[in-house]
Order: C-alpha cells, then sequence, then structure tokens
C-alpha cells in the first residue's frame, strides 16, 4: 500500500512537470484560452485525486483480511504452515508421539459429511433451547453437562427436562465425528492417534448478536487457545452452518503479522489447528442469525484426558 501511495505521488510529479513544460513551449495567443484550459486540467486533477483516494480507501479496507477458506468453496484440504511458537515446542517436548510433524492450520470440507452435521446441530439445539445467556455467546458442554443459562451455567444432567433428550444415537454420532476428527488431527499432523486424548473442554457454541452481558459472551478478543486452555494442544472447530446464508460477520479471523486470514463457517467445514501462539485467533462478532459451532479439542497429556459423554450421564446425577 505504500508503494503505491508513492508510486502514485512520483507520477504525479511526473505529468506536473510534462504540464508545465507544455506550457512553456506553447506560444500563448490567447491567454483566455489557455486559462480555461488550465481549470480545466485541475478540475480533471481533482476529480482523478479523489477517485484515486476511493481507490486506495476502499481497496485497503479489503487488505486487512484474506481470504484463507470460503463460504462458497468447497476445499479438500488448504494447509497453511506456520513456525511453532517457542512456548508451544517446549510443552509439547515432553509427551512422544505428539509433536507435530509442523505448525500448522488445516481446513478441510471433506472429513464430515452434511449429514453428520445436521445431526450435530440438532442436538446441540435441542440442548441449547433449555439454556441461553442473557448475552450473545451460549455453550453446552455434553462431557460435563455444562449449559449456559442467564448470567451463568447449569449442568444440563441435572435438569429434569433434559431427561431423555438425549438418546443412544445422539451419542453415537457424537463419537463417530470425534474419533473421525481424531485421525484427521493425527494424519495432518503426523501424530500418533494413540498419543492424542480428548480433553476439557469440547463444547457446542451458540452466538446471537445479542449484546454481551458477562465476559463469557466475548468471543471476538484475540487469544491463545494454550493459553486460555493449558490442556490444549489441537484445537478443531467443526461449523454447523454457513456464512453468510445462516447468520452474518462471524469469520474466524487468525492474526498474523502482515495481515489477518480469516476462515468464512461452511456447513460440515473442519478447522483443525495446533493451540500454541502460532495460532492467535478471535471470532468477529455476529451481526445477525445464529452461528453454530463444535470446539473439539485434543492433548497430549494423558491427565487431561475426557470421557465421551453417553447416556449414563443421567443416571450418575
Ligand atoms: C489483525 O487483527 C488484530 C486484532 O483485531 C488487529 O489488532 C490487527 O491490526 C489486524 N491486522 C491487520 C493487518 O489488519
Amino acid at each position: 500500500m505504500q508503494d503505491i501511495k508513492k508510486r502514485n505521488k512520483s507520477n504525479n510529479v511526473i505529468q506536473t512537470e510534462n504540464k508545465d513544460r507544455n506550457a512553456r513551449n506553447s506560444s500563448s495567443p490567447n491567454k483566455m484560452q489557455i486559462n480555461k484550459n488550465i481549470s480545466l486540467k485541475i478540475l480533471s486533477r481533482v476529480v482523478m485525486t479523489f477517485s484515486l483516494l476511493a481507490v486506495v480507501y476502499f481497496s485497503s479496507k479489503d487488505d486487512k483480511f484474506k481470504t484463507f477458506a470460503k463460504q462458497s468453496e468447497l476445499l479438500v484440504g488448504k494447509g497453511l504452515v506456520v513456525e511453532c511458537s517457542p512456548s508451544y515446542v517446549k510443552d509439547l517436548d515432553k509427551y512422544e508421539g505428539c509433536f507435530p510433524q509442523e505448525c500448522k492450520r488445516f481446513v478441510t470440507d471433506k472429513v464430515i459429511s452434511l449429514r453428520e452435521a445436521d445431526e450435530l446441530l440438532a442436538i446441540a439445539k435441542k440442548g441449547l433451547k433449555l439454556g441461553g445467556s442473557s448475552g450473545g455467546a451460549s455453550i453446552l458442554d455434553l462431557h460435563s453437562g455444562a449449559l449456559s443459562k442467564g448470567k451463568q451455567f447449569i449442568n444440563i444432567y441435572k435438569q429434569e427436562a433434559a431427561l431423555n433428550l438425549f438418546d443412544q444415537n445422539d451419542f453415537n454420532i457424537y463419537r463417530v465425528v470425534k474419533e473421525k476428527i481424531k485421525y484427521a488431527v493425527a494424519h495432518h499432523f503426523g501424530v500418533d492417534p494413540n498419543k492424542i486424548y480428548l480433553t476439557h473442554p469440547t463444547f457446542f457454541s451458540e452466538i446471537t448478536s445479542k449484546k454481551a452481558v458477562t465476559v463469557h459472551d466475548e468471543y471476538w478478543h484475540p487469544h491463545v487457545d494454550k493459553e486460555t486452555y493449558q490442556s490444549f494442544h489441537y484445537t478443531t472447530l467443526l461449523y454447523l452452518g454457513d456464512y453468510n446464508i445462516d447468520f452474518k460477520g462471524g469469520r474466524f479471523v487468525f492474526v498474523d503479522e502482515k495481515f489477518n486470514r480469516t476462515v468464512e463457517p461452511r456447513k460440515s467445514r473442519l478447522s483443525m489447528f495446533t493451540s500454541g501462539r502460532e495460532n492467535l485467533h478471535y471470532v468477529e462478532k455476529v451481526t445477525s442469525g445464529t452461528r453454530y459451532a463444535v470446539t473439539i479439542s485434543f492433548t497430549c497429556d494423558k491427565h487431561h484426558a475426557i470421557e465421551d459423554p453417553s447416556i449414563n450421564k443421567y443416571e450418575i446425577n
């Protein structure tokens, strides 16, 4: 951008010099005519400058973002390798067989089917119907039972209304999707599938354009997953709806040095990335509609492994 501005400036300089030369060369028979020409020239220059400024202004607004994954595109797989952050390397050195071949982001629309995404969406919706944050962001964690309600969380498995809400089929589909994602992580990051474990928190999220009430509603601040949740080593996000169709705003944004890269949600799109500082990110504010997604996270630390949710959850409570 800086370069373009400079170039434009020097073009103007050259044009002005040419004009001066032309003026000097012409043997001015009619002063009125010349003045008229000059004011026309000035006018056209002013118009040119404003249109140039407009172009620069509007294109610079777009330049802030690079679209990494477009909603309208069906991606077999698109990855970007990034340099692992030193703290991530240091932490992962402790776990054998869990160190990624390279730190990166990888987006694919081919691991989870639309049907699986729809089934998960139905599970998310029926659970979240019993809760709902007073602000714009609600979560449902089928592992712990945490469900946003008002300004806090309740345990869905302790709600009478939730009894028999989820059946065996729901838990099966959840587990199948989780397994597929675990193998996809192992495959794409070159790690042993037996050395990564599902970890807490793994949850459904529902975001609307409602104003934030508590800090839990403020999803738009840039953050590093590994710093927010110590146990995270691999973060995966599965989108259950479409950007610009089911909701507006709500793009996922990787914060990089030169520009920020967006992942536009698409139903059944899976995004996977190493959870260290190399993948600083945030979610843009949702401006209309409702955005559903599942965050499924993996750790290298066996001590932080969590069980798959199951129908037994009801019996415990
Ligand atoms: C990327 O996003 C961050 C966080 O919103 C912002 O501070 C930064 O200026 C953005 N980078 C660019 C190049 O626009």
